[in-house]
């Protein structure tokens, strides 16, 4: 295991250069180089580097010339969405390991590409879900691999954000979303709460998605933003963009589980992931913050509401361990300190060589989700068939890497070895 690796930062606009800053702090990371097209960008995340390290990074435009160093031992890509995978599979096939940021994919082509480049170079492609790291994602996973729901029948979630100033300024202020929204219509941004569902759900290891339903309602938002804040005149105000307002997924389980995703995004509301657990003994839902269980809740006679309780004691009392030892230790970052931990893992997964706790089959389920709900929608909802980017090994996959990064286990004896 090496005990200090380098990696190369692709893309440094608003979440490449928050990134940067925390990747730093992680125990034996250097960042050697920065790269973005623009040249603000780049030298931005020079600063943060000389700032933070006293070192100075290369600065490159290309990032080709990034891939091209033998000193890089992974690459992190905060690029936008339809660049992610072209550069992943650039670095991969340049002899680096890969952390992306999250976004849906363009093309099932696409998705097979970066499991065949990951296949035949032996490098990792890793979804930098984060999501799959927060508080309460990982006490719900530790419930749930704890039978307090019993067998999961269904789960829910969304990326419910309102983005309408981020994506409408997106020409003002150089950022990727705003030519998604004019050009595409389906679940653009689905694994935030996909990626802690797909591991509740151990997709890829016994479990796989088999087929997807997408449905998308009429678009409104975006324009009624524009109209009051940039004026009837702007040449937006009455654009007709493609992308719906409220896009929902369904998604159906080889094991007979069903999965709801709602995209949210060009609507005033206020955030939510809108997670939804449900299982033979109850149910947990994030909006509300409350649960259900058989025999636990309190249930008055008579009662037909049967209400439910505070999520929180229950928080407290399956905390993962790894966020007992994160509380300890001092939790730190961005996003409640789930973006630490996620480059934690990835950095850990770049030291021991391999086997990430999000590997490139899961990478190319959730990105597929964005190019099949596009097309469901485009044939009047069909359902469309989800490809095994496994080849059926997901009936009999090779073991993961076992640790306190895990994602498939509660590994709870790595975090007594430490104690
Ligand atoms: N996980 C999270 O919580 C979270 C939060 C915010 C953003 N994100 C994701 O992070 C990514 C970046 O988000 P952002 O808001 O910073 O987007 P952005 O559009 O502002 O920035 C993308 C950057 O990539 C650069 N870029 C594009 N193509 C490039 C290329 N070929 N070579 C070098 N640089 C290139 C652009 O110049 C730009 O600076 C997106 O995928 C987004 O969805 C994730």
């Amino acid at each position: 295991m090496k005990k200090v690796v380098n990696i190369g930062i692709i893309g440094t606009s608003g979440r490449g250069s928050g990134m940067l800053g925390e990747l730093l702090d992680v125990e034996g990371v250097k960042v050697p180089a920065v790269c973005d097209k623009y040249e603000d960008r780049a030298q931005h995340a020079f600063d943060i580097v000389k700032e933070k390290t006293g070192e100075e990074p290369a600065v490159y435009l290309d990032y080709k010339e990034l891939l091209a160093r033998d000193d890089i031992d992974a690459i992190y890509c905060a690029t936008t969405w339809i660049t992610h995978s072209r550069i992943a599979i650039d670095a991969m096939k340049a002899g680096k390991h890969v952390a992306m940021e999250v976004g849906g994919a363009a093309s099932i082509e696409e998705c097979w590409q970066l499991v065949r480049t990951s296949e035949e170079t032996g490098k990792f492609c890793m979804l930098l879900e984060n999501c799959c790291y927060d508080r309460n994602e990982m006490a719900i996973f530790n419930m749930v691999k704890k039978g307090v729901f019993g067998e999961i029948i269904h789960m829910a979630g969304g990326y419910q954000h309102d983005l309408r100033d981020e994506i409408s300024l997106g020409r003002e202020n150089r950022h990727g979303r705003l030519y998604n929204f004019q050009m595409r219509n389906g679940e653009l941004y689905p694994t935030h709460q996909l990626g802690p569902i797909t591991k509740v759900l151990g997709i890829n290891r016994g479990n796989r998605f088999v087929s997807l339903v997408s449905m998308a309602s009429k678009s409104r938002g975006l324009n009624e933003w524009i109209k009051k804040n940039k004026g009837e005149d702007y040449d937006l105000a009455d654009y007709s963009f493609n992308q719906g307002d409220i896009v929902t997924t369904m998604l159906k389980c080889a094991n007979g589980e069903t999965v709801v995703l709602t995209h949210d995004c060009s609507l005033p509301r206020n955030y939510s992931r809108a997670y939804r657990v449900q299982g033979t003994n109850g149910l947990y839902m994030e909006d509300g913050e409350t649960i259900y269980l058989e025999g636990k809740t309190a249930h008055e006679e008579g009662d037909w509401m049967h209400h439910a309780e505070d999520f929180e004691k229950y928080r407290d009392e399956y905390e993962h361990p790894l966020w007992q030892k994160y509380t300890r230790e001092g939790v730190h970052g961005g996003h409640g300190g789930m973006d630490f931990l996620v480059l934690s893992a990835f950095a850990e997964a770049v030291k021991v060589g391999g086997q990430p706790p999000i590997d490139v089959y899961d990478t190319a389920v959730m990105m597929a989700v964005t190019c099949l709900s596009e097309q469901s929608i485009a044939l009047g909802s069909a359902p469309v068939a989800f490809p095994d980017f496994t080849n059926g090994m997901w009936i009999d996959r090779e073991p993961y890497r076992r640790g306190i990064y895990c994602l498939d286990e509660v590994c709870e004896d790595y975090f007594k070895k430490e104690d």
